[in-house]
């Protein structure tokens, strides 16, 4: 195993057995089917509009659109294809001080730079490029935080960046392991938290700060991760979400008592799947949501998708990919698939419920944009110039969070939208 710092960069196990093959050789059939029904009708989100209207602003590349263009109708932000965007991004590696080193794609000597001029063009409206100053306005008093793993950290890096344009902001707190931060932008009253808690529910993790794990994980199938829930009074808008860390290899526990486990070989333990905890996992967080008498703007995410090629991310997996692919010519992995369709199912019941109870429930469904964009990892480069000393050195990939600047930054360009727009 590659010896990290960062224990928390790649959410399997290192129980290599985990990897979900066998078990789903049938539901894979039936899952492709559902997704590809599911994608070509766009159901899912907030029912769309039928009167989808088509309107394009003759605004220059790279200026902002009017908000008013979404106004007229819902427009499904999350159908669209990748565009050339001559422009790029809005922030360089140079002007952003927060990226992390391995998703610091261009400091680490990543040689191509095409997959930074690219922007989501929805199929039906135009998304507007997300508006820093306008954010900040709008977050005046306020406090956001995103909870869930690695990967929220890599979005909230995103919105740090392009916030940064318009004021750096402090950071005022993090935890022993720099995995939960809290940042003040004073200018605006603003505070910004990221949360560590990559199952949302109680967990106790055994991994030493290689990643390495000496013990299962205890996952508590009852009860949430007070991490996030004792904060939730003080948040006025929250970013949430789940998925692959319930992968891993662990021991369920409902009240306090061992009900079975995930890939726990020799344990004499029912086998109980990752589905049926990450169900409950779901249920508990969004009836903690519909019940609070605290109104929190909920924008929950999606699954996130891997492009980890010829190989899985510990046997030499690699993602080489410099363009984004086009419709049809990829699929959402069968394991990534089973995590979306349990959110959206989940998502759809809560917000039932929760719509009688004016809970601002919201899904910010990125898994298939995501999905079009192999050439956004790190790959190689999470790592400071791999091939430096040896052009065809061996080293471990990274092809499931994303470069930054990149197309995490458009996570938050839906999310502006959501926020504008609703
Ligand atoms: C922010 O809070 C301060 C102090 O409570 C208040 O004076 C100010 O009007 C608030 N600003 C906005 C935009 O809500
Ligand atoms: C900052 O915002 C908080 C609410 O989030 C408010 O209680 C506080 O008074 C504000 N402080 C200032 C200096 O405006
Ligand atoms: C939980 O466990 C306690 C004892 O540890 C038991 O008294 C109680 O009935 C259990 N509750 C449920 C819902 O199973
Ligand atoms: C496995 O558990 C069952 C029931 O809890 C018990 O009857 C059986 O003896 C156990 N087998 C082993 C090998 O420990």
């Amino acid at each position: 195993m590659v010896k990290d710092t960062s224990s928390d960069w790649n959410p399997w196990s290192l129980h290599k057995h985990n990897h979900v093959v066998v078990k789903f050789a049938v539901s894979i059939l039936l899952m492709g089917l559902a997704f590809r029904l599911f994608f070509s009708h766009s159901i899912g989100f907030s029912p769309v509009a039928e009167t989808l209207f088509v309107e394009k602003t003759g605004a220059p590349e790279g200026q902002e659109i009017g908000y008013q263009i979404s106004q007229k109708g819902k427009c499904d932000i999350f159908t669209g294809d990748w565009i050339p965007n001559p422009s790029g991004p809005i922030y360089t590696s140079e002007s952003c001080h927060v990226i992390e080193d391995h998703q610091n794609c261009m400091r680490n000597g990543r040689p191509d730079s095409g997959y930074l001029y690219w922007r989501w063009n929805p199929r039906d409206c135009e998304l507007p490029q997300f508006n820093a100053e306008r954010f900040l306005e709008l977050m005046t008093n306020k406090s956001w935080a995103f909870v869930g793993d690695s990967i929220s950290r890599n979005h909230v890096q995103s919105l740090l960046c392009i916030l940064s344009k318009i004021e750096q902001a402090v950071e005022v707190y993090h935890d022993e392991e720099y995995k939960s931060k809290k940042w003040h932008f004073a200018s605006y009253n603003f505070t910004l938290s990221v949360i560590w808690s990559p199952f949302l529910i109680k967990a106790v993790i055994f991994e030493d700060i290689n990643g390495v794990s000496t013990s299962e994980i205890q996952l508590h199938l009852d009860e949430l991760d007070k991490k996030w829930t004792d904060q939730y009074q003080s948040f006025d808008y929250m970013v949430i979400s789940g998925g692959k860390w319930f992968f891993k290899t662990a021991i369920y526990y409902e009240n306090n008592t061992i009900m079975g486990c995930h890939y726990c070989h020799g344990k004499n333990l029912t086998e109980l799947g990752f589905e049926y905890a990450y169900r409950k996992a779901l249920q508990l967080v969004f009836n903690f949501i519909i019940t609070s008498s605290h109104k929190v703007l909920i924008f929950f995410r999606t699954a996130t998708p891997d492009h980890f090629e010829n190989g899985e991310w510990f046997s030499g997996g690699t993602c080489k990919r410099t363009v984004p692919y086009k419709e049809g010519e990829i699929e959402l992995k069968d394991v990534d698939t089973i995590l979306r369709n349990m959110e959206l199912e989940e998502f759809e019941k809560a917000s039932a419920v929760g719509s009688e109870k004016e809970v601002n429930l919201k899904l910010l469904d990125t898994t298939r944009l995501s999905l079009f964009r192999p050439d956004g990892h790190p790959g190689p480069y999470r790592q400071f110039h791999p091939f430096a000393k040896d052009k065809s050195a061996e080293v471990q990939n990274d092809c499931l969070h994303w470069c930054l600047p990149g197309p995490i930054d458009t996570w938050n360009d839906l999310v502006m939208e959501m926020v504008v727009n609703g």
